[in-house]
């Protein structure tokens, strides 16, 4: 399960060298899986799994919208326009039945969960997992070795007998991403590394039961780094744990996703992987999101298309999100453009023509290459091609977009959650 990437989670310990002997800095690599295309091995637009992976995306910010209101009581729930809990999204049964005979087929490889994730070790002596590591979320949740049947099959499993710090814990965990994904199972403690950063009595679930997708997802489980008010669980998220143990002493860390060798930097920004200075901005909400606001949208480079909206940084998600007439007036801006499938919100371009998009929070453009904005062929042959903004609303807020990683491969992205600050740099 570790062998099968091309590239390099590095999770870099500027402060924790004091603490541990000196070592190799190697030994903070983690191998990392990405499969960040949509496009099917003929380079046309994998529809079917781009509408499964939106319903997931769909789903995780509801279950997201529902811990945020039991987090913070129905009084204090910090009210953003447009924002509500719809009922859950699922694919719709003509293309859960394609992607379940292409998976019979194995025509489906696994990777098509499209997320990056690293390696974690859980329990005394350690357990390893791959892990989607996830920005939009806050809990930790890995396979159990009592999850059965095929759709655990070929995970690592977490076994709490063989582990001498794991303590059984009252609660539950069940997370209902309906139709996308869906886990349960029980709540546990027990020592988490993380690269060298080790963290005792962390809260996270063994799921023991799983939708029938989750066998195609890549990984065994998810590590959120959002906030505290996101988690299900109700539990302090691995960072905030670090930091409070001493094991970490800034409560920040970087992402580097893809453009040849990506990273998570625990403790700060990794200083050799941007040039220049960080571009800061407050959180804008205190919902638990990386949410930054006072974002606008440009095409080509010319004069802001949409203005002033919120964004949520989130690594978990493959693709850009905005509010349909937002998203609309973008494309308008894109000549050829075309909204080919009003349910899903997928617009083309033409491929030989493709835009670069960039958004910008009062500083510097921050460009999307048209190859990171560029999801395959509409159809076979047909020279048009998929945008990687759609036109969604995910019931985040009237004016809130979701920045997936179409956009974070493109920049150094900082975290600080003492600053509750996001922070763009370029990647040097
Ligand atoms: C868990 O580990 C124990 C001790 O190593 C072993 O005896 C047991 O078979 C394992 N259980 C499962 C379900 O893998
Ligand atoms: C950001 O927040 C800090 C307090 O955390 C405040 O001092 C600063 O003025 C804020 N900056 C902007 C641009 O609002
Ligand atoms: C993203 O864009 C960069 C720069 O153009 C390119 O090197 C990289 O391969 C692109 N990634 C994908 C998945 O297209």
């Amino acid at each position: 399960m570790v062998n099968r990437s091309t590239l390099f989670l590095s999770l870099a310990l500027p402060f924790f060298t004091v603490a541990r002997p000196l070592s190799q800095p190697d030994d903070a690599a983690i191998p990392l899986h990405k499969r960040f295309s949509l496009a099917l091995p003929n380079g046309v637009f994998d529809h079917d799994t781009a509408v499964a992976v939106t319903v997931l995306v769909k789903n995780k910010h509801r279950q997201n919208l529902i811990n945020i209101q039991n987090n913070f009581g129905a009084d204090d729930f910090p009210e953003v326009r447009g924002a509500r809990i719809s009922s859950p999204a699922s694919i719709p049964l003509a293309i859960r039945k394609r992607l379940e005979k292409r998976q019979a087929e194995a025509l489906l490889d696994k990777g098509n969960g499209i997320a990056w994730t690293g390696l974690i070790s859980i329990g005394t002596p350690g357990q390893q997992f791959v892990v989607d590591i996830d920005t939009g979320s806050s809990d930790l949740w890995v396979t159990s070795a009592w999850c059965g049947g095929s759709v655990c099959q070929g995970k690592n499993k977490y076994n709490s007998t063989a582990s001498s710090t794991s303590q059984a814990q009252p609660e539950t965990f069940a997370l209902q991403y309906a139709g996308g994904l869906s886990v349960s199972g029980p709540l546990y403690t027990d020592t988490v590394s993380i690269a060298g950063i080790t963290v005792t009595g962390q809260y996270f679930s063994p799921i023991t039961s799983a939708t029938p997708n989750f066998a195609t997802y890549a990984y065994d489980g998810l590590l959120g780094l959002a906030f505290p008010s996101l988690s299900f669980m109700q539990q302090t998220p691995f960072l905030s744990m670090a930091v409070s143990q001493g094991s970490i002493s800034k409560n920040a860390f970087g992402l580097k996703l893809g453009h040849g060798g990506s990273e998570l930097y625990l403790g700060g920004a990794n200083r050799e992987l941007f040039t220049g200075s960080v571009e800061l901005h407050n959180l804008s909400s205190s919902r638990g999101f990386w949410q930054v606001g006072g974002a606008s949208i440009k095409v080509n480079g010319q004069e802001a298309v949409v203005s002033d909206f919120d964004t949520i940084i989130d690594s978990g998600t493959t693709l850009i999100y905005g509010p349909p007439e937002a998203v609309r007036q973008v494309y308008a801006q894109i000549p050829g453009s075309a909204l080919i499938d009003r349910t899903n919100g997928f617009y083309s371009f033409p491929c030989n023509s493709a835009p670069v998009v960039s958004f910008n929070w009062g500083g510097k453009d921050w460009d999307i290459s048209p190859s990171n904005f560029t999801f395959g062929e509409a159809q076979s042959g047909s020279n048009q091609c998929i945008g990687g903004l759609v036109a969604l609303d995910l019931g985040l807020g009237s004016n809130v977009w979701l920045l997936g990683d179409s956009f974070m491969q493109n920049v150094y992205t900082t975290f600080d959650l003492d600053l509750n600050a996001v922070g763009f740099a370029t990647l040097s």
